[in-house]
């Protein structure tokens, strides 16, 4: 049991969970991992990438040298479109994320990487939070689309349908693709802070690339451990933005729980197929399992 007094500085520090950077803490080590990183996916990411991503690191100076200071990029971030970064120190409950989100906040992690992770790890630190995320928050209709996100989830939580929410972060926000004038490319922030990832979501005939339809991604699971299976790819973040604040997600939800989720690699009849994947990666994954 708690004492009370402990129990109300639990609250009161729960009230946003945020927490200062601490920018000093950081080793030149810690640095030095995050200029390797920055230098090996902007340099990979040109041409791959959408623009808007581009247009994000250069307005908010990101390829300064170091692991940005929250403040600095702040300054630039909320005279482009109202945003800031908070610092957490891991991950934060759903509601709080939401609410974060709805009021214009977006919560990172402050820690880096060690060296030997520089090409994995399943949480996420301060390079994929910053500089998978942050660039877009620059773009004045992807930022109206995060806090839209928010929003739905503070509703989605009152009607018991986070689950389905959560999906569409996931396949858009974490693992998106959007159709560009020369082809497909990346914008989801789980890609782009991911060296393997950024090649395979792209390049590799594994996946399937499937035209984004909000209720086929609310029903569809995905994986955390491995490479997507299936990529949706919306057709411009004006139209992702209104997909979502059209959507009557009350009814909608409603509906999902009398329909049966469809797995990470199934195709459907109604699927506006772009590339039909092998899963030949998964299978081989699996193997290797076995
Ligand atoms: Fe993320």
């Amino acid at each position: 049991m708690f004492r009370m007094g402990e129990m109300q500085d639990m609250v009161a520090k729960a009230a946003d969970w945020t927490v200062p950077q601490d920018w000093d803490a950081y080793s030149a080590a810690d640095h030095a991992t995050w200029d390797a990183l920055f230098a090996r996916q902007a340099a990979m990411l040109r041409g791959r990438v959408v623009p808007e991503f581009l247009d994000g690191l250069d307005m908010l100076r990101m390829d300064r040298p170091g692991i940005p200071r929250f403040e600095a990029l702040n300054e630039r971030l909320m005279k482009a479109t109202g945003w800031r970064v908070v610092a957490a120190p891991g991950l934060v409950p759903d509601e709080i994320f939401f609410d974060h989100l709805a009021h214009r906040r977006f919560v990172a992690g402050r820690f880096i990487r060690r060296p030997d992770q520089i090409d994995y790890l399943e949480e996420p630190d301060v390079f994929h939070d910053i500089f998978g995320h942050v660039p877009l928050l620059a773009h004045r209709v992807f930022a109206d689309y995060m806090q839209a996100y928010g929003l739905g989830g503070l509703r989605a939580a009152r009607l018991g349908a986070i689950d389905h929410l959560a999906r569409l972060y996931w396949y858009t926000v974490e693992f998106g693709l959007i159709a560009g004038a020369g082809g497909l490319k990346l914008y989801g922030a789980g890609i782009v802070s991911s060296h393997a990832e950024s090649l395979f979501a792209l390049d590799d005939p594994s996946p399937n690339r499937i035209g984004f339809d909000l209720r086929r991604v609310m029903r569809t699971r995905y994986r955390i451990n491995d490479f997507q299976q299936s990529y949706f790819v919306i057709d411009s973040f004006d139209d992702l933005l209104r997909q979502t604040q059209d959507a009557d997600l009350g009814p909608l939800y409603a509906a999902l729980e009398g329909e049966a989720d469809i797995a990470p690699d199934a195709l459907t009849p109604d699927d506006r197929l772009i590339h039909r994947g092998t899963q030949a990666h998964a299978r081989r994954a699996a193997s290797a399992e076995d």
